[in-house]
């Protein structure tokens, strides 16, 4: 303990959400901020449970995990309600984080020179400004529903009021700086629908008029992917710094999980383009019926595929299908599949997605093109710009799978339109320009560590 306060001066308190993807996102970009500048520390906030899976492997020696509740009453029995995690969570986490930083101080003998949060935790910029210390928030999903969250007044005082136009598809031009239009049911629950009141709806609403504080927000995407967004947020935000894609920046945690279920053999023996890759996330399970008939529709219309879905899931499928397709060399169904390098495999031709937005810049990076079934959250703007704004896929019709919608988009979209492929080839060269040493993510990358570590420290010479 006396050695780490001779060399180290600085200590950022990392604040996770911990939820779904947001943890390990956080975690990856924590360690790029800390090999970049190794004499600083950093204490990362976090639910046991979700530090336990992150840590389990070593990491940097300037990153230390520090344990705080997950609000849930002793022998809690879950509800079934995926809000209800997050409703425990939420009502103890601005004490648990107070309480966490008062612990790594003591535990370090640093005071907090700067706070790093998931853009999630609005309240966190209070905390940041009472201790007087640099507040950065991490956005880690895409500038559409960024600015969505940020701008949630203004879109409720224009829909509100209706000086809204709509379009043939109900979309309305202009209610987002920066986006042409969006239809109102793609903006994410909690801006214009749904439960305004929920402590979830009301930590974004806050976190959306409380950002322009932070001294910085960065974000998981590469600021050519959204021109006009990135533009007009970043006349509203301080240092708004499109730093990834982090998929193509940082490989490490993809590189080292093996192939278990040797999906890239399988894809060996399939033909260029072809095959429909599937998966819907780890936290999504289809419902029964839709599984039926995209399982159907699969074998109905020939197309090979790769599903990799929960084991609890396998019994949905239609009687034999499982067995034909298998036997037949037509299918394969795991429980897990390396995703990157699978979207990497010349045999895949389209990315079949809950539209979660790490699987989409995980498929702009491979150039594939994708069909969208949207669950929740960001996924339904996320589709949106899938369709409509990249022009890189299709949100599957009426919004579930059903044998006629989902033909037409497995057509539409194995067929691949001139149009379409030149959009997604565009894109894929332009995030991998942007990951690149001297592209405009990791040039970002370099005023985000000034900011966060101070400028004039000693940083590593080639992070
Ligand atoms: C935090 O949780 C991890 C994982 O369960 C555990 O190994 C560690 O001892 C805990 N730390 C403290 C300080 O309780
Ligand atoms: C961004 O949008 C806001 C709200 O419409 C507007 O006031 C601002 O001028 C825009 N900024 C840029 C750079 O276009
Ligand atoms: C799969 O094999 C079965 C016989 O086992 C055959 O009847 C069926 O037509 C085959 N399907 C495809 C898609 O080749
Ligand atoms: C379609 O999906 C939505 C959202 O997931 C769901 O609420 C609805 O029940 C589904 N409709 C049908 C016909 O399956
Ligand atoms: C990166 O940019 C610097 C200065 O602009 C240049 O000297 C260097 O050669 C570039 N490196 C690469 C890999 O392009």
């Amino acid at each position: 303990m006396q050695m780490a306060s001779n060399i180290r001066e600085k200590h950022v308190a990392v604040f996770a959400f911990p939820f779904a993807s947001h943890p390990a996102l956080m975690l990856t970009l924590v360690r790029r901020l800390a090999s970049a500048a190794p004499a600083v520390a950093f204490s990362f906030l976090n639910t046991e449970t979700s530090n336990r899976a992150l840590f389990a492997e070593p990491g940097c020696d300037n990153i230390k995990p520090y344990n705080i509740s997950d609000g849930k009453p002793e022998g809690y029995v879950p509800v079934g309600n995926p809000e209800e995690g997050i409703n425990l969570f939420l009502a103890v986490a601005e004490d648990e984080f107070r309480r966490g930083v008062r612990v790594a101080e003591m535990d370090t003998g640093l005071k907090i020179t700067c706070i790093v949060v998931d853009a999630f935790l609005g309240f966190s910029g209070d905390i940041a400004e009472e201790m007087n210390v640099p507040w950065v928030g991490f956005w880690p999903s895409g500038t559409c529903s960024l600015a969505a969250h940020f701008y949630t007044d203004l879109i409720r005082e224009k829909t509100a009021q209706l000086i809204v136009s709509t379009g043939p598809d109900g979309e309305i031009v202009d209610l987002i700086p920066g986006l042409e239009s969006v239809r109102l049911g793609d903006l994410p629950s909690g801006v214009v629908s749904g439960n305004l009141e929920s402590p979830f709806a009301t930590m974004l609403h806050k976190m959306g008029r409380t950002l322009a504080k932070a001294t910085a927000v960065p974000i998981n995407s590469f600021q050519e992917l959204d021109p006009d967004l990135t533009k007009n947020l970043s006349s509203k935000l301080n240092n708004f710094l499109n730093i990834g894609p982090f998929n193509l920046i940082s490989k490490e945690n993809t590189a080292s999980k093996v192939d278990e279920f040797s999906c890239m053999k399988w894809l060996d023996n399939q033909k260029t383009r072809a095959v429909a890759y599937i998966c819907f996330g780890t936290f999504f399970n289809l419902p029964p019926q839709e599984l039926v008939e995209l399982a159907e529709t699969l074998e109905e219309t020939k197309t090979p595929f790769l599903w990799s879905m929960n084991k609890d899931s396998y019994k949905h499928f239609p009687k034999g299908f499982l067995e034909r397709t298998i036997a037949n060399g037509t299918g394969k169904v795991v429980p897990w599949a390396p995703q990157d390098q699978v979207l990497n495999h010349v045999a895949i031709g389209v990315l079949v997605t809950h539209g979660g937005y790490n699987s989409m810049l995980e498929s702009i990076g491979a150039g594939v093109p994708m069909i969208c079934r949207p669950y929740l959250g960001d996924h339904y703007i996320n589709s949106w710009m899938v369709e409509r704004v990249w022009g890189i896929g299709l949100r599957i019709q009426g919004g579930n799978f059903t044998k006629h919608a989902t033909r037409r988009a497995l057509e539409q979209v194995l067929s691949l339109s001139k149009s379409m492929d030149e959009k997604i080839k565009t894109l894929k060269d332009l995030a991998h320009k942007a990951a690149a040493p001297n592209g405009s993510s990791n040039q970002n990358f370099k005023t985000l560590v000034e900011v966060v570590c101070g400028a004039g420290l000693h940083l590593e010479p080639n992070f």
